[in-house]
């Protein structure tokens, strides 16, 4: 299987069009206690018996914490422009909070990833907030459900890292999917920190207020986080701040039905707009969402939304797949974040959104990437970059050293065929204005709560080594050349 190069598609991204691989701290770096670094909420949870699929912890990972200056010379062969990753809180202030100490190593590491990315012609966009606060903050005002005391050490931390790498870095992100991050760690509670109204699962929490809450503060907090960017690093550092939105598609499950073509649109604003509304068109929530949630969805004070709205330079985004979305006909439950729908693998006509991965709920489906591009594109009209996308496959887990046939990743290549030709669609016949696209991932990975069992890499991890050793796979190869193809040349 090679690459799908269009001749019509031929130079449809921009000259400067970035791409290269996406990664989290929490899930590659390893190192978790080590050079200074503090718990964060991933150390504690991986490190609590029943909670990882894999019974695996994140404390070495692929240690990308040792190996970076290898990564970073693989990556280059690979081609890339650019590399998403995220720093992690508790290596750059352990405790967390506005008074505590910074950790020199911590600020030294990044620098050193930095700079050695630089000076491979690979231009960093760094995520200041992928999921993994540190421990302290959970344990001293319950983090995000605390939007008082959280702020000030959130901004504190983005202030440190503005003022330690901003001569470098020029593109930051404040937080990634943050409704992922609300959603798996509070109405789930299969993620860190663990908490939902299922008390066989968890000891606390509230699955029908909480996510609401927690995103909440995370909105308020990141527009805060970009007033104080753009007074007072902007003006010197010359950067861009933007925000990145998780966001799948969802499509009728029968066109035919407006209750479904309604439910489809709820449920695209109970994922998507739940965000991208206060950030990038009216300062508030979805009506939808008021609708369903009432006061259990918090609201803005007039000054917060003024700030919020706007608040995002670029429309970040990461997206996997796509589903069939159902009406439903009983009054939603108080647990449910959806939009009172059900999601389906196949829609009325008994077509499926797609292949099958490795991973339950992503399934190949390029031409719902088209259709989100516009729909983003459509409701926004703010340029998008794409920050995420990729996907498992099937039978990767094999015994070192990995087949001729594992490495020959045809699923994942297909995917990629897929999706960027559909993504230069979007920007060809649609005009779509797409600036970014960064493949997750690098290499196979700690998957949060799976474990190592979802292999997401385009490089295959050889985990019981020593030396996590990498193999690279063909796809690796293939999105260099659909890139070579795609992107117009200067
Ligand atoms: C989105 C998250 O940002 C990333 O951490 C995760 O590994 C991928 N999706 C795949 O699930």
């Amino acid at each position: 299987m090679s690459a799908d190069l269009r001749p019509h598609l031929k130079g449809a991204l921009r000259p400067n069009f970035q791409w290269g691989y996406a990664t989290a701290a929490a899930q590659t770096e390893g190192a978790w206690n080590i050079d200074g670094k503090g718990e964060s909420i991933w150390d504690k949870l991986g490190h609590t018996p029943g909670k990882i699929k894999d019974s695996s912890t994140a404390d070495d990972a692929v240690r990308s914490y040792d190996l970076y200056k290898e990564d970073v010379a693989l990556m280059k062969s690979y081609g890339a422009r650019a590399y998403r990753f995220s720093l992690a809180w508790s290596r750059v202030i352990p405790l967390g909070g506005k008074d505590d100490p910074i950790n020199p190593q911590g600020i030294q590491y990044y620098n050193n990833l930095i700079n050695e990315l630089l000076a491979n012609g690979i231009t960093p966009f760094v995520t200041l907030f992928h999921w993994d606060i540190p421990q302290a903050l959970e344990d001293r005002y319950g983090g995000m459900l605390n939007l008082e005391k959280y702020m000030p050490d959130f901004l504190r931390y983005a202030r440190v890292c503005f003022e330690a790498f901003g001569d470098r870095v020029k593109r930051w992100i404040t937080y990634n999917e943050p409704g992922v991050y609300s959603l798996a760690g509070y109405a789930a509670g299969v993620h860190a920190p663990g908490r939902s109204s299922n008390r066989e699962l968890n000891e606390e929490g509230d699955s029908s207020t909480e996510p609401f809450i927690v995103s909440h503060t995370e909105i308020v907090s990141h527009a805060h986080c970009v007033k104080m960017y753009r007074e007072e690093f902007k003006p010197t550092q010359k950067g861009t701040i933007m925000i990145t939105l998780h966001g799948n598609y969802s499509e009728p499950w029968d066109a035919n039905d407006p209750l479904d073509v309604e439910a489809a649109e709820r449920a695209r604003e109970f994922e998507i707009a739940w965000f991208a509304d206060p950030i990038y068109k009216t300062g508030d929530y979805p009506a939808s969402m008021r609708a369903q949630l009432g006061d259990r969805l918090p609201r803005f004070t007039e000054e917060e939304s003024k700030l919020v709205l706007g608040s995002s330079d670029f429309y970040g985004m990461n997206s996997y797949t796509t589903f069939y979305v159902k009406h439903r006909t009983t009054p939603p439950e108080l647990t449910d974040h959806l939009g009172n729908v059900e999601k389906l693998d196949t829609n009325s006509k008994g077509e499926s959104r797609g292949p099958e991965s490795d991973t339950y709920w992503l399934r190949t489906c390029p031409w719902g990437h088209r259709k989100l591009l516009n729909w983003i594109w459509r409701r926004y009209h703010v340029p998008i970059f794409m920050t995420e996308n990729g996907t498992t496959a099937k039978g990767e887990h094999v015994p070192p050293p990995p087949t001729e046939e594992v490495l020959h990743d045809t699923h994942r290549i297909e995917f990629f065929n897929g999706y960027l030709n559909a993504l230069a669609t979007a920007v060809k016949e649609d005009g779509v204005d797409i600036r970014s696209y960064f493949v997750w991932t690098f290499t196979d990975n700690w998957e949060w709560a799976a474990g190592y069992t979802d292999r997401f890499g385009v490089t295959w991890i050889d985990f019981d080594s020593p030396e996590k050793k990498r193999y690279p796979k063909r796809s690796a190869t293939v999105v260099r050349e659909l890139f070579e193809h795609l992107i117009a040349k200067e």
